[in-house]
């Protein structure tokens, strides 16, 4: 018991624990909190298509069907014609060879990246690092990529954030190993791309795998949604693109497209595939029709994107520094813990919801807050957000 007190008293002691506020209703872009309708621009909804009537509609429907749930691993009696339906339809949208869902994308990280790494070697000692292997990956990458590449036996190594000749360095230092390149698509706290014709013309030199995390891009980069490789125009060039389904699609889960024996490989060796139940079957239901929309809705994004820009070009005229961002995501850099937590709770007094994101998740020093805008946004609700960080910024003193 004392170790738990100590903890806590430790934690709690930095002033830094991330207090969540209690949502009662999700009337999007707004949001129900303790009876008042508050403002929200930090949510990954970004088409609102969580609450869109045939999304809800064809979830229900996949309720009646199915019920709630399949209790089952899909390697037990869990595999519905469904699932394997939606991934049939998530490789279609992304035009490639073939792809799996897992639960969710931490859960498609997690598990994918040790699937791969360490399914080349047979190990009698599984505490062992496999030396034959290297995962290296952008510093920047998600707290996921990190998670799945400690839980992998093959050694990780990082390189600077879009640091080609880091990269590049790493990878001449290393040449006869097999090695995975891992960088996010689209950076979920910076809102920069990463470089990846360049990433993808080092894998070439070096001979390296790439896989991409595209959470943030699926249904809003590229032309038609198909993220970050559409953006750059290198389909088809991506050994491995991981996506999530909860973010513009409104849903839940992960997946991850490739070919069709590595997706083989995955569905046998991912420990979050393998060894924990199906997606929901009512989810599979609601992601197909979200896809269908996203696929025959190009207005919803160009709304999004009038609206970020709307919101971008008012906070940057103002002075606010929006780091180096060229997406969706407009981090303001406050800097200072303390401050970036004042700034949020004060647009909270103003009824606007956006949390103040601070060490660990970013560096020290270069606290944010993180800027959504959704599709759904009207002019005047920015405008009045625009009008509200104006106001703090002064009072924190970033103005
Ligand atoms: C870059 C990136 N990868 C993976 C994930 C995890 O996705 P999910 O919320 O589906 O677990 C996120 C979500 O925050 C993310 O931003």
């Amino acid at each position: 018991m004392d170790y738990i007190n100590s903890l806590w008293k430790a934690i709690d002691e930095q002033d830094l624990y991330p207090n969540s506020r209690t949502i009662k209703d999700v009337p999007y872009p707004e949001l129900l909190i303790g009876g008042k309708k508050f403002l929200c621009l930090c949510s990954n909804n970004y088409f609102g298509l969580s609450i869109h009537p045939e999304v809800k509609k064809a979830a229900m429907e996949g309720i009646e069907r199915y019920g709630i749930g399949t209790s089952d691993s899909r390697l037990i009696a869990g595999n519905l014609e469904l699932l394997e339906d939606l991934e049939k339809s998530i490789a279609d949208f992304k035009r490639e060879p073939a792809a799996v869902v897992f639960i969710t994308g931490f859960m498609a990280n997690v598990g994918s990246i040790p699937g791969i790494m360490d399914s080349f070697d047979v190990y009698d000692f599984p505490s062992v690092k496999n030396e034959n292997n290297l995962i290296i990956t952008d510093m920047l990458s998600h707290r996921s990529v990190f998670t799945g590449c400690r839980l992998s036996k093959s050694p990780t190594k990082t390189y600077l954030h879009k640091d080609m000749n880091h990269l590049e360095k790493i990878l001449k230092r290393n040449r006869e190993k097999r090695k995975l390149i891992i960088t996010d698509g689209v950076f979920s706290m910076d809102g920069d791309f990463a470089p990846l014709p360049e990433i993808l013309e080092l894998s070439q030199i070096y001979n390296a795998m790439v896989m991409v995390d595209d959470a943030h891009a699926i249904g809003i980069i590229g032309e038609n949604g198909r993220g970050t490789a559409e953006h750059f125009g290198v389909e088809g060039k991506i050994d491995i693109q991981m996506g999530t389904l909860s973010k513009a699609v409104g849903a839940l889960g992960g997946y991850l497209t490739s070919s069709p024996e590595l997706i083989k490989v995955l569905k046998g060796r991912a420990s979050s595939f393998v060894y924990s139940s199906s997606l929901p079957p009512e989810q599979a239901c609601g992601i197909m029709a979200a896809l269908e929309i996203i696929q025959a809705t190009p207005e919803l994004r160009n709304s999004l994107w009038k609206n970020v820009s709307h919101l971008k070009k008012g906070l940057e005229d103002m002075g606010f520094d929006t780091m180096n961002s060229e997406t969706q995501i407009i981090p303001i850099l406050i800097g200072n813990e303390q401050k970036c937590i004042k700034a949020s709770r004060l647009l909270f007094e103003k009824e606007i919801l956006v949390p103040a994101i601070v060490w660990p998740v970013v560096q020290r020093g270069k606290a944010r807050i993180r800027v959504l805008a959704m599709a759904t946004h009207t002019e005047s609700q920015i405008d009045r957000a625009l009008e509200a960080f104006h106001e703090v910024g002064k009072e924190v003193g970033v103005l």
